[in-house]
């Protein structure tokens, strides 16, 4: 046989990249996603787009209500090509009736994929969504009707989404007339989620786990997972988190990813449901233009997201915000000046805010008002996060500018793909698109890795 050399060329197809099964189980070109964006920044026209282009979309369903999500499934079905895929996110709320709420709606739709995140543990409506239409086929293998793409930050949240649904949760969906018996039966003979996707520090909610160490050690997980209940199909293992050149895209699928999926890059395309004036920030980001902020969602228990800090001053303030929260027990406590420096940042009197908190709870979440009336420190937290919903909310609206308070979750991936683009046609964000985007990259990753395979095999 003849050995390597030097003008040995390795061609490398971007529709090789990743699993096979990822792509054919999809019916989708590419073993790549675009994660979901929350309250439809991830939109309909994104999702349609790459479902056009034969590519995975979930749409951001969180933070949104009930009905938007509705009418959002009813876009994407009437605009959908053929048997397209896509997907709709399942956002961990910590609020079971609105989650199971949702779940019926997917399962009554026919919403066939969730992408399932921030999930601490595992969940009867998950479980549900998971098991119901479960059976075997004439082969004997168990055929799932729903799919799970689980994100996950730690090993063991992966570990519970690579094991099957608890069996406890999946025996009360069966007495409950949820399940059928055969499904019930079914349904410690597959994982909860057949693809899990390893969230490394990203925009967004973030642990700031580093990729180099999550992935390999999420594949060695999945190959001990596999091992211990032998299931038919491979679990696949997904990487996300500061994908956004095709270096990135390259050094995932070498890490052991079998897809990959994007969030940031995703945000300043023509297709994301965010405002113009967003957009062009994120046009002019680099890649140390980001920083870490509470996050409003789940102030209280010290979450983060990392945000865009280029000219705003939302992450100063929210960390301000968040470090009085620890220093004080009530909105009493806060000295004379700091509390006309927040009414500075909120344009309104702390009163005026929580008249404001009151009425929308009082409305919507009236066990959460009960508690902030009785504890004075509960009160300050949902004052604070009046900060959060409406910095969320100008930033999408595009609302008076320049606005400093813009909150803009994005990471540094999108500083690297600015870069990376630069000088080309997809600089400005009018011209990019977010199916072009992942053919980029990934064609483009398909090349680094033909360069630098046929590079180390000369040098071997
Ligand atoms: C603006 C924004 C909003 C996001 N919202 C959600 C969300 O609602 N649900 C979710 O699962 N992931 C969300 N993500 C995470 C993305 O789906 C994706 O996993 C992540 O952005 C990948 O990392 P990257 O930002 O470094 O590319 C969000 C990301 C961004 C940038």
């Amino acid at each position: 046989m003849a050995g390597p050399t030097e003008d040995t060329t390795l061609s490398i197809a971007a529709e090789a990249l990743g699993s096979a099964a990822f792509r054919r189980d999809y019916g989708v070109r590419l073993a790549y996603t675009a994660g979901s964006m929350y309250q439809g920044i991830a939109s309909e026209s994104m999702v349609l787009a790459l479902a056009n282009a034969g590519l995975l979309g979930f749409f951001g369903s969180g933070g949104l209500s009930f009905e938007s999500v509705e009418e959002a499934i009813a876009t994407i079905q009437g605009g959908l090509p053929g048997t397209a895929s896509y997907g709709m996110n399942l956002l961990s709320e910590g609020r079971p009736d609105a989650e199971r709420r949702l779940i019926d709606l997917y399962l009554e739709r026919g919403v066939r994929n969730v992408e399932a995140s921030a999930f601490l543990r595992i969940t009867a409506p998950l479980v549900l969504f998971r098991l119901r239409g479960l059976r075997r086929n004439a082969e004997g293998d168990v055929i799932a009707r729903q799919r799970v793409i689980a994100k996950a930050s730690r090993r063991e949240v992966a570990e519970a989404f690579m094991s099957p649904p608890p069996l406890a949760i999946a025996r009360s969906l069966h007495e409950a007339g949820d399940i059928t018996a055969e499904e019930l039966e079914l349904s410690q003979q597959i994982p909860l989620a057949q693809d899990v996707c390893v969230e490394a520090d990203s925009g967004g909610h973030t642990d700031q786990g580093v990729a180099f160490t999550l992935v390999p050690t999420i594949v060695a997980l999945r190959n001990e997972i596999m091992q211990r209940h032998r299931y038919r199909s491979l679990i696949r293992v997904g990487a996300a988190g500061g994908i956004g050149t095709p270096e990135a895209v390259a050094a995932a699928f070498i890490l052991g990813a079998d897809f990959v999926t994007t969030g940031s890059v995703n945000q300043c395309t023509v297709e994301a449901g965010t405002s113009d004036a967003v957009k062009d920030l994120l046009q002019g980001m680099d890649i140390h233009d980001t920083a870490y902020a509470p996050a409003g969602d789940l102030f209280e228990m010290g979450s983060r997201v990392q945000v865009l800090k280029k000219g705003l001053l939302f992450p100063a303030r929210a960390n301000r915000l968040f470090d009085l929260y620890r220093q004080y027990d009530s909105l009493e406590a806060l000295p004379a000046g700091t509390r006309e420096t927040l009414e500075k940042y909120f344009r309104r009197t702390l009163d005026e805010v929580w008249e404001e908190t009151r009425a929308f709870y009082a409305r919507y979440r009236p066990e959460e008002l009960e508690r902030a009336e009785r504890t004075p420190k509960a009160r300050m937290a949902l004052v604070f996060r009046w900060y959060f919903v409406q910095t969320n909310r100008l930033a999408r609206s595009g609302g008076p500018q320049p606005n400093v308070d813009y909150q803009i979750h994005c990471g540094p991936a999108l500083g690297a793909f600015n870069r990376w683009v630069r000088g080309t046609n997809l600089e400005n964000w009018r011209s990019r698109h977010v199916a072009v985007i992942a053919d980029r990259l990934m064609s483009g990753a398909a090349q680094v890795l033909s360069l630098r395979l046929a590079a180390l095999t000369r040098n071997a």
